[in-house]
């Protein structure tokens, strides 16, 4: 029997406590004693941490000898490897871009340079179809700015123009080639036709089922299928057909005063959303960068729909640098968190997306068409057709995903009069199906090896506080400071699926603490579980964030919150999911003060792992950091002088060019 099926069958339906049904979910092997006990929240010195520096079995390939969580401004990464920035913030993207200057940025200057916090990295090799490991280009999300950080004399009540139209121009993406040179070392290839930057101005189409509404019309274009930009994106994917799906998450913080709207359906959805709520220490009516003092379409009160033309899944070619990025609306509308593309076995292709907020969902798209491996053009309109589901998680280990579909249970008017104001509408339409409401649903990926899908939910104090939604079997932590794991299987493994299999594979934190008993019956905020393996030999790891695989299907875990939970930097960890190493969690790799490490992917053939360092020294993020700014920032990472720069990181062996990162 399946590892499920087990599960499923040895259970009782109706006479269970909770914590048996819990502790079924996630004990699949013998270590769970000792390992689900509870500690009191605190922040940890370095030397509380566990000490094991464990090596690695045979087997998965995980060779490296593990490091040491890390609170200096530096990068760390396992002895044996290298890792060298590659791209930063206001470095060139153009043959004729200007050089960095922080005291001179202009609108012109950051158009033609390196965006701001990036964020999504993937390599897509040259040319296109091809495994080249030393040839590609690489696709980077820039997510959002960092003002104060940014600019000299930043002052936040009175931003200035030029201010303002450097932070658009820095959100977006940008797609570089790079190549890897005999010296072992990549490069940037300023000259290559292939570049390009995308930003908050670029003209993109919408698509699909809410392409044209009512509601997606604004002022500047009363069609409802051209808009300006991107914004926020964060998380992202490929698709099988070499296209980028770049996911736009907290698009609410750009706009402003929502109070200043009527009460109704727009601003009842754009509460829901938060769309334009007030910024402390600034006016109602500012929204935290100002970009409306200059740009009338982010303020509610002139143009209340141009946020619903925001919260897109994106569909860019990068191998196209003239290509007219598409908005995918039947991928709905949320804080879209990764978009893992997968062919099920009948050839339709399945888009995973999560909703990175507390209580908010996890989904899927299924399209009607199928995809067409001999034609690549045929396939850029197949995320226009298919359906969107929410998944609802059963304390007993089964799930379904449950369609989001105009006219079907209660999606039906009056509340919804069309599917397009369904999928404008997603979060409402999610709640009337009755979705589970998760911890932070972020980065999901699917294993090559195992087929299985992983799943990070980054972290919800919230959790069974108060009266916010209580403790369940798939979010079992009240207060869940640190974030967990969940490993999916859909039935018959087929992505298509409608039901699925579930058990927790990580509860994160630090097993060293001294536990002690959390109430009966839910699990305490610190309590950890590693797969069933030996909680004493893991690392400490909190709110994991985004995810990979290398091709041996060991799962690599970014992290977005050590310096709030652990007063220490983020990192990235290895952690094989099969095997007798199963839990066997790793850190591999630290980041700098106040950054998190945002994205992280390999390259081809695994001989390269590309990972983005995002927002170096933001005030507020980690330890003594409120009054982080340009003239004393709490990291002067890359450079050693300020302004800290978002980068991209590349890890190589460091013997023996071609090896790859993992195995020998
Ligand atoms: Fe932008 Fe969900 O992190
Ligand atoms: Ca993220
Ligand atoms: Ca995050
Ligand atoms: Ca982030």
């Amino acid at each position: 029997m399946k590892r499920s099926e087990d599960l499923i069958a040895k259970q009782g339906a109706t006479s269970d406590t909770f914590q048996e049904v819990l502790a079924r979910r996630i004990a699949r092997r013998s270590f769970l004693k000792g390992a689900l006990l509870a500690t009191p929240l605190l922040i940890m010195r370095p030397d509380q941490f566990s000490k094991h520096l464990a090596n690695a079995a045979e087997g998965d390939g995980l060779n490296f000898k593990s490091i040491r969580l890390d609170n200096r401004d530096r990068i760390l990464v396992a002895e044996d490897y290298r890792a060298d920035v590659l791209i930063r913030w206001g470095d060139p993207v153009f043959r004729d871009s200007p050089a960095f200057n922080p005291l001179t940025q202009s609108k012109l200057s950051q158009e033609h340079q390196f965006g701001y916090n990036c964020d999504f990295v993937s390599y897509l090799p040259l040319p296109y179809g091809s495994n080249n490991s030393i040839q590609g280009l690489l696709w980077v999300n820039h997510e959002y700015t960092n003002e104060k950080i940014m600019f000299p004399n930043y002052d936040i009540q009175n931003p200035t123009q030029t201010q303002v139209d450097v932070g658009i121009a820095a959100h977006g993406a940008s797609v570089v080639e790079i190549r890897r040179r005999a010296s072992n070392d990549w490069q940037v290839i300023n000259s290559s036709l292939h570049n390009r930057r995308i930003t908050g101005e670029t003209e993109m189409e919408f698509t699909g089922p809410a392409a044209g509404d009512a509601l997606m019309k604004v002022s500047y274009d009363t069609t409802g299928r051209r808009v300006r930009g991107m914004f926020n994106n964060c998380g992202g994917g490929t698709t099988p057909w070499g296209t980028v799906l770049t996911c736009e998450e907290n698009f609410n913080q750009y706009f402003a005063n929502r109070n200043g709207l009527a009460d109704g359906p727009i601003k009842t959805n754009h509460t829901r959303y938060g769309v334009g709520s007030s910024v402390s220490g600034l006016p109602a009516s500012r929204s935290e960068r100002g970009w409306e003092i200059f740009h009338d379409r982010f303020d509610l009160t002139k143009d209340p729909n141009e946020p619903f033309r925001f919260g897109w899944v994106v569909e860019v070619d990068p191998y196209d640098p003239t290509f007219v990025p598409k908005k995918r609306t039947a991928l709905g509308r949320l804080k879209h968190e990764a978009a893992t593309t997968v062919v099920a076995t009948d050839g339709r292709v399945v888009v995973y997306t999560g909703d990175d907020e507390r209580f908010e969902y996890m989904y899927k798209f299924v399209t009607s068409g199928k995809y067409n491996s001999s034609n690549r053009a045929a396939n850029f309109g197949l995320l226009d057709q298919g359906t969107l589901y929410v998944a609802k998680f059963n304390d007993n280990g089964t799930g379904q995903w449950l369609p989001l579909v105009h006219g079907q249970g209660n999606l039906v008017a009056p509340t919804f009069i069309s599917q397009a104001e369904v999928l404008i509408n997603t979060r409402f339409a999610a709640d009337a199906v009755g979705g589970t409401k998760m911890d932070r649903p972020e980065d999901i990926e699917i294993n090559p090896v195992n087929g299985k899908l992983y799943c990070a939910m980054t972290n919800n104090t919230s959790r069974g506080i108060g009266s916010n939604p209580a403790v369940n079997g798939v979010n079992p932590r009240t207060g869940n400071r640190h974030g967990h794991i969940i490993e999916i299987a859909e039935d018959s493994n087929n992505p298509a699926s409608l039901s699925f299999t579930w058990e927790i594979f990580l509860l994160c934190g630090n097993p060293a603490t001294q536990p002690v008993d959390s109430p009966a019956p839910t699990l305490g905020a610190e309590a950890t579980y590693f797969g069933g393996f030996d909680p004493s030999k893991v690392s400490a790891i909190s709110s994991p964030d985004n995810i990979t695989f290398d091709r041996k299907g060991n799962l690599w875990i970014a992290t977005d919150g050590q310096p709030t939970t652990f007063g220490m930097n983020d990192g990235i960890f290895a952690v094989p999911v099969e095997g007798q190493n199963r839990g066997f969690l790793r850190q591999f790799f630290s980041g700098v003060i106040g950054g998190e490490v945002a994205s992280l992917r390999f390259g081809a053939l695994d001989q390269s792992l590309f990972i983005t360092i995002q927002h170096p020294g933001e005030p507020g993020t980690g330890p003594n950091s409120a009054n982080s700014s340009f003239e004393t920032p709490t990291s002067v990472w890359p450079d050693g002088n300020t302004p800290p720069r978002p980068s991209v990181v590349v890890v190589t062996k460091q013997v023996g060019k071609g090896s790859p990162v993992v195995g020998s």
